[in-house]
């Protein structure tokens, strides 16, 4: 069973107590740093571990090196994450032994896969600690256990059911403006190329009320933004009505209650599966301005063929009909996708299925992928019909053509005034600021020209404009410019 209340809390007791042989003086507090790989649920997995972690008594470190306990926090999606990983780990070994008390736990996607596992275990016996994806209630447990044994071992928690469920934890929130809430775990859905459910285990739906009491805790903490996530979230509660609980909520309810919230500004949510997204859910999004005026929907592969191979369970027309109810039900709305290419027995014409639905859609934003066969997944053993070279070519035209139409579909906003929600400054440049309109383009924008008469810049002696707006403000921006991947603009007033 998964981690309860009161477990958590016994053995949060003891390591505070030094049971574990951790000191956590108050002079001299320990400190971590979590290093997180893949998406927004690991984000949020990171969020609570670092919540668990302040509560307990530690504080964060800005760096591995200045760490007494690291944390990975792993993504197995396609391979290259795998890589990346493999690599930072590598590169601890000196820093582990160097002093007895440091820690490294490796949590996420890749410790509850069996062929990691082993792996992690055999190359990497300096590792502390192993915990499944989003059991963030036995992290408390790991660092006891893993600090109280004589001799040093992996505790390996990954045998504890993936089916967490989570009651509410601590959580520490990277953004100030953005609350993450995961409103279930898991994925039933068996993509034949996708690892994520053998990873996550079995969709779980978390009590609808512990979610609403998170989120208006985050507003009532300043959060001007939710996002709601889950692998599905169009299922939420498919799991407890199978289970018998007939009135358990739908998603659609969840996202009428929260848009409801009088001080919310935008409420977003990931990843909707089209075979689910279901007419109530769309008239929720035609009905509430809070709610984002953009949608996650995945198409993978645009051929009937390789979607029933993929095991989607939706055909290209049925998404079509999808694109256009969300469109008359919210005008405007952007959609964003996935897109996969060279799935095994990918032909031509398939890919050619792929380009045609994206030139009847006009995605306005695109992730795409060259196929990466997980061990484990049905796929991993099925032939490839094209070469690794038609292969890429066929992901550059993909390419081409995606950003041929998000350019395009960024250059209708050129000219208008929109409100962008603040994430802060730009990474590259400290005069931009950067945020997120309601339909989620990335928009970088500076302020007006602020030079007084005598030549002097005003913006950069941070004068009162400058300094006001910062991640969470809510302004309005008129933009000048259009890229493939974001918006340029001047700011215009506060919104
Ligand atoms: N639950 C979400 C997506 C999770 S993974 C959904 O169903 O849409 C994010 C994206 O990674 C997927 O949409 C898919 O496009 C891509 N992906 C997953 N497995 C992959 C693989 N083996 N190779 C290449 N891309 C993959
Ligand atoms: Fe993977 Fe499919 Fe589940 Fe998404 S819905 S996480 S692609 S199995
Ligand atoms: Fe990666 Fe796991 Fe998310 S495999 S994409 S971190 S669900």
């Amino acid at each position: 069973m998964a981690t309860n209340k009161k477990d958590i809390e016994f053995y949060i007791d003891a390591i505070r107590s030094g049971a574990d042989g951790f000191q956590l003086t108050e002079k001299q507090p320990l400190s971590y740093f979590i290093r997180t790989f893949g998406c927004q649920q690991n984000d949020n997995d990171s969020e609570i571990a670092a919540g668990l972690l302040e509560f307990i008594g530690l504080k964060a470190a800005p760096c591995i090196e200045d760490a007494d306990i690291v944390i990975f926090n792993t993504c197995s999606v396609r391979e290259n994450a795998d890589r990346r990983f493999y690599g930072n780990l590598g590169n601890l070994k000196t820093w582990r032994s160097e002093e007895k008390h440091r820690r490294i736990g490796v949590m996420g996607c890749m410790p509850g896969l069996d062929t990691h596992n082993t792996m992690l275990k055999e190359s990497f016996p300096f590792i502390d600690f192993l915990l499944n994806a989003g059991d963030m209630g036995n992290l408390p447990r790991a660092l006891y256990e893993s600090g109280s044994q004589k001799k040093h071992s992996i505790v390996d928690l990954t045998d504890q059911a993936k089916e967490t469920g989570n009651p509410s934890l601590p959580v520490k929130r990277e953004s100030k403006h953005r609350a993450l809430i995961s409103i279930m775990s898991g994925c039933n859905n068996f993509c034949s190329y996708c690892i994520v459910p053998y990873a996550r285990g079995r969709e779980t739906s978390r009590d609808p009320l512990l979610i609403l009491a998170e989120a208006r805790a985050a507003v009532d903490n300043g959060a001007k933004e939710i996002m709601l996530l889950g692998q599905n979230v169009n299922s939420y509660g498919n799991d407890k009505r199978r289970q018998g609980e007939s009135d358990f909520p739908s998603f659609a309810w969840l996202m009428e209650e929260i848009a409801k919230f009088p001080d919310l500004s935008i409420l977003r949510y990931m990843t909707s599966h089209p075979k689910d997204l279901s007419d109530e859910l769309i008239e929720v999004i035609g009905k509430y301005e809070t709610i984002e005026s953009h949608v996650h929907l995945p198409l993978q592969s645009g051929s009937n063929r390789l979607l029933k191979q993929m095991n989607r369970r939706y055909t290209s027309e049925h998404y079509l009909e999808l694109v256009d109810k969300l469109r008359s039900a919210r005008p405007g709305i952007s959609i964003s996708t996935d897109i996969i290419v060279g799935f095994p027995g990918e032909t031509e014409e398939d890919f050619e299925d792929t380009l045609r639905i994206m030139e009847t859609v006009k995605f306005d934003r695109a992730f795409t992928f060259i196929y990466s066969p997980r061990s484990g997944t049905p796929a991993a053993g099925w032939e490839q019909s094209a070469s690794d070279a038609e292969i890429q070519e066929r992901f550059e035209r993909l390419l081409d053509l995606q950003n041929k139409h998000s350019l395009e579909s960024n250059e209708r906003c050129v000219g208008e005034n929109i409100y962008v929600l603040v994430s802060g400054l730009s990474k590259n440049d400290d005069k931009i600021f950067s945020g997120r309109s309601k339909d989620d383009r990335l928009v970088n924008f500076s302020l007006p020209d602020m030079t007084d008469s005598a030549g002097q810049d005003l913006t950069s002696r941070g004068e009162p404009l400058s300094s006001t707006i910062s991640d969470g403000s809510e302004v309005f921006v008129r933009i000048t410019k259009a890229k493939t991947h974001s918006l340029e603009g001047v700011f215009t007033g506060l919104a």
